[in-house]
């Protein structure tokens, strides 16, 4: 299972990438709002630390605006991956996208059909928002289960982005069900390696070696 992060801070990405969990990036307008530069600096500063695919997403919401940001963006890094939303515009436009080669990110899935739909249109990931489900008493993760199992009936290429993860949870059961991808924000990525046994451990084996060596 890849390791997306999920979000546009320098800091934090570096940080995931010196661990080895960063496979690829994804940004979108509320994450690059927080900070500091120009949208374009910050994109390509993400590219030349990550290899890995990077998700920007356009702003504009019909199909011709969007594909011209797309180009706009694809020019940036041979690694960017542009984020459509899950529109009828937005379809045709990975539609177009998609015949020029230039990778896409359908975001904003809350239903199976849209991303059967996103699968159609030739998206290269489709990303459901597992988290927002939750908030409205739905069940994210079975919208997961759904679009895992149309993906495979039909042997689409489409990578499944797990996103807008909110708990360890989530992750393990991306992986469970055998998502491709999930994107991770960074104070979630920290709780995966956290065990209060582990630190517990580390404590009692310092406290015995320290006793026997004096
Ligand atoms: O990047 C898209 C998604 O992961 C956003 O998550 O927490 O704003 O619902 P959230």
């Amino acid at each position: 299972m890849k390791f997306f992060i999920d979000t546009a801070n320098i800091k934090e990405i570096k940080d995931a990438h010196s661990m080895g969990m960063v496979d690829g990036v994804t940004t979108n307008p509320s994450l690059i709002a927080k900070e500091e530069g120009k949208f374009e600096d910050i994109i390509k500063q993400i590219c030349e630390i990550v290899d890995g695919p990077v998700s920007a997403e356009v702003i504009g919401l019909d199909t011709k605006t969007m594909v011209k940001e797309a180009k706009n963006l694809a020019a940036i890094a041979s690694n960017i991956v542009v984020k459509i939303p899950m529109t009828i515009d937005g379809i045709k436009a990975v539609k177009i996208l998609s015949q020029e080669q230039i990778k896409t990110n359908v975001t904003l899935i809350f239903s199976p059909l849209q991303a059967l739909m996103a699968a159609k249109s030739g998206a290269s990931y489709a990303s459901p928002f597992v988290g927002r489900l939750d908030d409205l008493s739905q069940d994210g993760m079975t919208l997961v289960e759904q679009i895992v199992d149309i993906y495979d009936n039909y042997a689409f290429d489409t990578e499944i982005i797990v996103a807008s993860i909110r708990n360890p949870i989530h992750v393990l059961e991306a992986a469970l069900m055998g998502a491709d991808i999930a994107t991770i924000p960074f104070n979630v990525l920290s709780k995966l390696a956290a065990h209060p046994l582990t630190d517990k451990g580390i404590d009692a084996f310092l406290a015995d070696w320290n006793k026997a060596k004096k």
